[in-house]
């Protein structure tokens, strides 16, 4: 079985083939940085136009790098939200669209389904497994139980920990996408300098807050005097960002020995994924409680097609494909009923 995936949610405009024998024949990825960076963070207009300008071109090329046509796939998924609802109508539209002139099944994905389920495009890991969906848009802790059900043991309540990132690399001076340019100055500066809060970090408790962490770097950055305590700052951010999700993870197993849910992986996916740093910190949790810990390839961690062609691919071995006229859906929760669903 091959699968087209589509993916425009946010500032990525990608497409991918992917067989259900785990083999990725063509991963493309056309990334808007360069558009929004002079703003600081996504602009949702401006990601809307470009992915209209550049999906034709993004889905051609991953037929063709795949090596084959679009009469030679099974099916056309296309991510249908949550995200920026202008790209999710630009890429929705398009899939929808190549689905009835190719007269192929379409699979409307949800983003944050796709992102929980990357880990197994590489790894045939088992569920249930426990996941910290860690991305631009969503911070949440959940047991995958199959490819279709989630149960939420604890999520964000005020910003998601990539926005964090991105705040904070913005407030410090150093631009954006912050996840990556804090990452590379952890490795130059002194983490051990700012002593900053561990928000909600009590025992039982699953929840993330971040806000409260930004105002901390906020409040310490005015006692910055050099470009180097500004690192030092972005430093101790990026170590106590590890240190929470590290947290998170173990009281998380700790819930899941309780509810006697049989967890044997761990996996964290979504772009905030891809930092090796917060990956260090969950391998050392998992090690106490003898889990294994996973995490997809980093370019299957940031927005990509492969994921959503993957997720295509749970949806459709399992008999299901979706109407034509399936509603474009900014805000869907995980597991969730669309909300604007007809
Ligand atoms: O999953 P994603 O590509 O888009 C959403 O679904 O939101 O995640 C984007 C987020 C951004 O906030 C970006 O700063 C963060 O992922 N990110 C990282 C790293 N690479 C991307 N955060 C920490 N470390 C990284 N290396
Ligand atoms: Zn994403």
């Amino acid at each position: 079985m091959k699968i087209l995936g589509i993916e425009s949610s946010c500032d990525e405009t990608a497409a991918a083939v992917v067989t259900d024998e785990r083999e990725v024949l063509s991963n493309v990825i056309y990334s808007q940085i360069a558009e929004h960076k002079k703003f600081g963070g996504v602009v949702p207009e401006i990601a809307a136009r470009a992915h209209l300008e550049k999906i034709d071109v993004v889905v051609k090329k991953a037929l063709s790098d795949a090596d084959i046509s679009l009469n030679e796939v099974d099916a056309i998924a296309g991510t249908c939200g949550p995200g920026l609802i202008g790209g999710v109508i630009v890429g929705a539209t398009f899939a929808k669209t190549l689905a009835f002139a190719a007269n192929k099944p379409f699979l409307a994905i949800n983003h944050i389904e796709a992102h929980a389920l990357s880990v197994r495009i590489t790894e045939n890991v088992d569920f249930p497994y426990l996941l910290i969906l860690a991305s631009g848009g969503h911070c949440q802790i959940c047991v995958v139980h199959d490819w279709n059900k989630f149960q939420i043991l604890g999520t964000t309540k005020d910003d998601s920990i990539g926005e964090s990132f991105d705040k904070v690399s913005k407030l410090l001076g150093f631009g954006y996408p912050g996840g990556p340019i804090i990452e590379k100055i952890y490795h130059e500066s002194d983490s051990e300098k700012f002593s900053l809060p561990h928000p909600l970090c009590v025992q039982g408790n699953c929840d993330f807050s971040f806000a409260g962490l930004k105002t901390a770097v906020l409040n310490a950055s005015k006692t910055c005097e050099s470009e180097q305590d500004k690192k030092d700052l972005a430093a101790s951010f990026q170590k106590t960002a590890a240190e929470v999700l590290a947290f998170k993870m173990k009281e998380a197993l700790k819930v899941c020995a309780q509810q006697k849910i049989e967890i044997r992986s761990a996996v964290i996916a979504g772009g905030v994924a891809a930092n090796m740093i917060i990956r260090k910190y969950l391998t050392e949790v998992c090690k106490k409680f003898s889990v294994e810990f996973l995490a997809p390839p980093i370019k299957f961690c940031t927005d990509n097609g492969a994921m959503i062609a993957w997720a295509g691919i749970e949806k459709f071995s399992h008999g299901e494909i979706s109407p034509l006229d399936f509603f474009p859906t900014p805000r869907w929760p995980l597991g969730g009923i669309p909300i604007s669903k007809k």
